[in-house]
């Protein structure tokens, strides 16, 4: 068998402001109404699905070109700004499957946050803005949030057999933060009241 039947062939990645990867194979998208219960202000996130235009509210476009050991996956990930209830725009979040599986973001547009947390109790938020890179290690759960005015895009890079459990936060009850609007429209960093622990043995599925 050639190498590139095994191991895929070179690719190109060019990104663009908009959120569009060009040279990817993959994309996926979130709509509004597939976030119930990620945001804590129910009443607003209701609201917000009233007036809601049915548009994506943030996609991936990824690069995949072998499943073998080894192999990344590379994409951009993109987030429009906007806040439900005080919280501000943000992705379900997830840990990798295989736990020690490590992350590698990179911003492209927009200011955001990388939110982290450990399994075992330590919490991160790390500002992201262009030409800031965030090393995720295995082990912490991690999400983006959008806290400014504009796309907020992000380079990624994984191992692309980490794989992804994104039911960790649903059942802890969200992640041990909040990221919402502070004083002056800044964005601030407060525990999360419905936060009861994440599992033990939850990415053992
Ligand atoms: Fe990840």
């Amino acid at each position: 068998m050639r190498t590139e039947d095994i191991y895929g062939a070179p690719v190109r990645l060019a990104p663009d402001a908009e959120g569009t990867l060009e040279g990817s194979d993959g994309r996926y998208e979130k709509r509004l109404s597939d976030l119930a219960g990620l945001y804590r202000d129910d009443a607003a996130y209701a609201r917000a699905l009233e007036a809601d235009q049915g548009e994506p509210v943030y996609w991936v476009e990824s690069s995949t070109p072998s499943q073998v050991a080894g192999a990344l996956t590379i994409g951009v990930s993109c987030l429009r700004p906007g806040t439900i209830g005080n919280e501000f725009a943000m992705t379900r979040g997830h840990i990798h499957r295989t736990v020690g599986a490590a992350e590698l973001y990179y911003g492209l547009s927009g200011r955001g946050v990388m939110l982290m947390d450990a399994l075992d109790g330590d919490s991160r938020a790390v500002e992201i803005t262009p030409g800031v890179a965030v090393h995720v290690p295995g082990g912490w759960i991690h999400r983006s949030v959008n806290v400014g005015d504009e796309l907020f895009t992000t380079l990624f890079c994984y191992a692309t057999d980490a794989g992804q459990d994104y039911d960790v936060i649903a059942h802890a009850g969200g992640m041990r933060s909040l990221i919402v609007r502070g004083a002056g429209g800044a964005w601030a960093q407060v525990p999360n009241p419905d936060h009861r622990g994440y599992r033990s043995g939850e990415t053992d599925e």
